[in-house]
Order: structure tokens, then C-alpha cells, then sequence
């Protein structure tokens, strides 16, 4: 099978697409057949050598050559001990090494929407999980509520921006210009784009703000927070490059636990349940996963590149069979179009 590796860290040149074993599944996993896989900047970080992730990816070199996460597919083929999924089930979850054309599963596996495509599925487990778990449990979301989304047009943003809005909640969404109609076809409120409105001094004020994009100072956040209100820390920007994104982080959650706001920075979990929970709001139409492209496999470096812009507009994905994503509302459609 084919499969993408890296032997060394650094920038996607490093990536090499080879010739290599299918997997077998042990007693416990799933085999199988990938359609689609997605990026997200957890690969920019493996891939690049994030030097917090060394001590467990290897300090010098990637001790797995493989990259990738985020998946979908048909299951080939079950272990002896698995009882809940069989051959031919479309499912869509994470693993390791998911840049390729086959991959063993364990846990992190669901059934996959049935009203979307292999692409869109496969975008949906880190980003989709990401925003569920940060806006439901670490953000408490509730009905009613002022949620504002700064860094709403990428992976994370574009499903934060539906699953706020599923919530019942009024939603303000911060993005660049060229995104603006896009994120404002997903159903936000309000959409400021930040090269020409500081939301930080409009005079409005949140119950909770989910930030993606960790791009003002914690004095800067401090204005747009209702005394009671919550602060989910998702990301930041890379920063200085020895810790990358990690100095924007502590940056912020210090600012706010001196300051003593409520503030959480979480690591999301890629469970079963939560997939569910992302297929039911998917089969429900309440939140689309939005591609903006799709590479073959043999272009995984391109998809690479292209997120490690820092703004790539939704979610890229990696192809792996000849069906390509569809079933976007017309209105995102267009908007991805200008
Ligand atoms: N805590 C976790 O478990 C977890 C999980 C997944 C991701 N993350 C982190 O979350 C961050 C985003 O992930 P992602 O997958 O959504 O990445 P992504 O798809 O690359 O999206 C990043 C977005 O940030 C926006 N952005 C850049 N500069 C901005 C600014 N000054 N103001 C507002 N928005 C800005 C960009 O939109 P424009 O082009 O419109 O500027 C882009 O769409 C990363 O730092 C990642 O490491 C954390």
C-alpha cells in the first residue's frame, strides 16, 4: 500500500509518499480501507519536531515515520475480539499513521455521517471534536447566551461557529475579510473581520469567547468579557519557535488566572461517544464540515504547505479515492468560491 513518512523533522519536503505493508489488525482493531484523511496542525507540529512533542516522537527523529490522524473509510476487516463494527461499515474516527491506504483502529472510531462524503467526514474528528468539547464542556455553553468565535474561518472555527449556533446561542464570529461571507453562510450573527474592526473595543461584552486564533494580548480580552464569563483557550499563534503556539497560550491563561477569570485550555479527547454526538448534529443538518480542498495522497506536502499558512479557510483533506467532497450548502459553496 501507499502511505506518506517522514524520516526527519522539518518543513513538508521532508514528507515521502512509499510503497509499503498493509497493516494487520491485532484481536482488538478494525483494518481499514482509507478514503480520506484530513490535516490539522497537531501533523505541522509532529511533523516539523514541536520540541515539547520529542521526548514521547523521538528527540533527533521521528521514531514512527507516520504521519496523519484524522480519518475516514470502509473497514476491511475486524480482529477476533471486535463485536461492533464489521467488514463494509463506513466509519470515520482517528489513528496513527492515517496518511495512507490502510490503517488498523481501535477506539477512537464511529459509524460515519451518512449524508455527507468520505472528505467531509474525515475532516470532522479533531476540529469537529475540538469545538463540541470546548464550547459544551469547557465553555458550558447555554441557550440564550453572547458567544464570540475569534479564529471562526478555520478547522477548529468553522465547526465552533455551528455547534455554537446549534446551541441556541447568538453567535459573533471574528475572521479575515476574504472569509467573512463564508462564516456568515454557517449561521453566525455577527461577523467582524478583524483587518478592519477591533472587536475589542466595540463596546461589546460575551458570556463566553472561544478563541482559536490566540491573536490579542489577555488586557485586550479582558475588555469583551461579562463579569461572570468564560474563556476557552483552544490555540494561539506559533510564536516564538523554540515552544511554537505554546507561549501564546501561557501568555493568555496566566493573564486570566491573575486576573481571576474563568479560563480553560483542554486537549480535546477523541472518543466514540463524541463522534456520535458530531454524527447525530451532522445527520440533523444542524453543522456541515466544510472542505476547502482536497489533495491526492502523492500531494500530502501541498496540503501540508498549504495549512501551515495559517489560513487555510476550513479544512483540508487528503484523498484517497476518486469520490471528492459534495454536499455543501449552495450559499458556503458560493462563498468558497469567491
Ligand atoms: N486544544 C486542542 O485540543 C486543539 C485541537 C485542535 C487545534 N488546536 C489549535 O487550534 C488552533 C487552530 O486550529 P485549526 O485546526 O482551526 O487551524 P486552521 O484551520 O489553520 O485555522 C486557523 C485559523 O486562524 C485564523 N486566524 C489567523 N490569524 C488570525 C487573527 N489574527 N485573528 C483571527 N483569526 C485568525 C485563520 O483565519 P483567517 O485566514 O480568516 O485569518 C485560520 O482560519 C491551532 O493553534 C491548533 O494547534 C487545539
Amino acid at each position: 500500500m501507499k502511505a506518506i513518512v517522514h524520516y526527519k523533522y522539518g518543513l513538508p519536503d521532508v514528507l515521502q509518499l512509499i510503497e509499503t505493508q498493509k497493516p494487520i489488525p491485532t484481536a482488538d482493531e478494525v483494518l481499514v480501507h482509507v478514503h480520506a484523511a484530513s490535516v490539522n496542525p497537531v501533523e505541522w507540529y509532529g511533523m516539523t519536531g514541536f520540541p515539547l512533542a520529542r521526548p514521547s516522537a523521538g528527540w533527533l527523529k521521528p521514531t514512527d515515520p507516520r504521519l496523519g490522524a484524522d480519518f475516514s473509510g470502509v473497514v476491511e476487516s475486524v480482529g477476533a475480539n471486535v463485536t461492533d463494527f464489521r467488514a463494509g461499515d463506513k466509519i470515520f474516527g482517528t489513528t496513527t499513521g492515517a496518511f495512507a491506504e490502510y490503517v488498523c483502529a481501535l477506539k477512537s472510531i464511529a459509524l460515519k455521517p451518512a449524508n455527507v462524503s468520505f472528505e467531509q467526514a474525515a475532516s470532522v474528528p479533531i476540529a469537529g471534536l475540538t469545538a463540541l468539547q470546548g464550547l459544551r464542556d469547557h465553555g458550558k455553553i447555554q441557550r440564550g447566551k453572547k458567544v464570540l468565535i475569534n479564529g471562526a474561518s478555520g478547522g477548529v472555527g468553522t465547526f465552533a461557529v455551528q455547534i455554537a449556533k446549534a446551541f441556541g446561542t447568538e453567535v459573533t464570529a471574528v475572521c479575515s475579510p476574504g472569509n467573512v461571507e463564508m462564516i456568515r453562510s454557517l449561521g453566525a450573527d455577527r461577523v467582524i473581520d478583524y483587518k478592519n474592526e477591533d472587536f475589542t473595543r466595540n463596546g461589546e461584552r460575551y458570556d463566553l469567547v472561544f478563541d482559536v486564533a490566540g491573536s490579542r494580548s489577555w488586557s485586550e480580552y479582558k475588555r469583551i468579557l461579562k463579569p461572570d464569563a468564560t474563556f476557552v483557550l483552544v490555540g494561539a499563534k506559533k510564536g516564538f519557535p523554540i515552544i511554537g503556539p505554546l507561549a501564546g497560550v501561557l501568555r493568555i491563561f496566566i493573564g486570566a488566572r491573575l486576573s481571576g477569570k474563568k479560563i480553560a485550555f483542554f486537549i480535546a479527547k477523541i472518543t466514540r461517544q463524541d463522534l456520535e454526538a458530531m454524527k447525530d448534529l451532522i445527520e440533523s443538518g444542524k453543522v456541515t464540515p466544510i472542505v476547502e480542498q482536497s489533495y491526492p495522497l502523492s500531494q500530502a506536502a501541498d496540503a501540508m504547505r498549504h495549512l501551515g499558512t495559517g489560513h487555510a479557510k476550513a479544512k483540508i483533506t487528503i484523498s484517497l479515492a476518486e469520490e471528492k467532497a459534495v454536499a455543501l450548502p449552495a450559499k458556503t459553496k458560493q462563498a468558497l468560491q469567491v
